[in-house]
């Protein structure tokens, strides 16, 4: 008997990032990493807040005399740590903390990195030493609209300013200088509805989460019709079109 297609979708539960097929066209060139890499010397102490299971740091963080990767969950910082001994790396160290409790050192990094994760402009400051740098990434409230739309929820989606405005306004009331916002702009093709969807159901760009207000989170399942239509009104020759919104930020101190 052949599979119900939404039966099929369920499935995709266990999949992992890996497997989600697309490609991507960016619009802007400034890329987070070769950021990084240009302003640190062999010299620079680096802090990596929300760093995950420290990938970005293994693989893509320049050789130089302190990384410091943190994260508030035990089990990335448990990954991270294994990552680390996997890779050979020198003079990288992860540990736990929250972004928003900081215990770092006052005027000690000349670098801190923020990708994807919630940050305070005002103890980034404290930790920085005098003329360092911050660098953010974010995902702007305008990230995947027309779906946020199509479906009237998602991640930000009644938010009453974009949360790059918002960063981008707090880091400038810290007191920081050459403050830079950037907007960026990527077009991803997903290869098949399947894969689209394993996106939509790994990443909560249609979950009604928004760092204005982080306790209303609720996790609501994908209506099939509505993914439907998404899908017809934007199948192209290069894939299933998403328009992503994502914002960079450069300061310094
Ligand atoms: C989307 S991941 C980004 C990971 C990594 N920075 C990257 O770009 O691949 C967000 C990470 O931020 C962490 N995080 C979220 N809120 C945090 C907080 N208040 N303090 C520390 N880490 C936090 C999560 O545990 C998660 O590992």
């Amino acid at each position: 008997m052949k599979k119900n297609e939404y039966d099929y979708y369920d499935d995709l539960a266990n999949w992992s990032f890996e497997d989600i097929d697309y490609t991507k066209e960016t619009l802007t060139n400034w890329i987070y990493e070769d950021i990084v890499n240009e302003l640190a010397t062999k010299d620079s102490k680096i802090l990596d807040l929300g760093t995950a299971a420290g990938e970005k740091v293994l693989k893509r963080f320049p050789d130089c005399a302190e990384i410091v990767g943190t994260d508030y969950s035990v089990a990335m910082i448990e990954n991270a740590n294994k990552n680390l001994k996997k890779s050979g790396r020198k003079n990288i160290s992860f540990r736990v903390m929250d972004n928003l409790k900081m215990d770092t050192p006052d005027n000690y990094f000349d670098i801190v990195t923020a990708r994807h994760t919630p940050i305070d402009p005002k103890q980034i400051y404290k930790t920085l030493k005098k003329d360092g740098y911050l660098i953010v990434r974010g995902v702007d409230m305008h990230d995947c609209w027309e779906l946020k739309r199509l479906f009237g929820r998602g991640q930000g989606y009644h938010d009453k300013s974009p949360i790059s405005v918002r960063d981008y306004e707090a880091i400038i009331d810290a007191g920081f200088k050459d403050v830079e916002l950037i907007p960026l702009h990527e077009k991803d093709y997903y290869k098949t509805k399947k894969d689209l969807y394993a996106l939509l159901t790994k990443v909560p760009i249609l979950d009604d989460l928004s760092d204005e207000n982080p306790d209303n989170y609720k996790k609501v399942p994908i209506e099939k019709g509505i993914f439907e239509k998404y899908v017809k009104e934007h199948t192209t020759n290069k894939g299933i079109l998403l328009i992503r919104r994502y914002y960079g930020i450069i300061a310094r101190k």
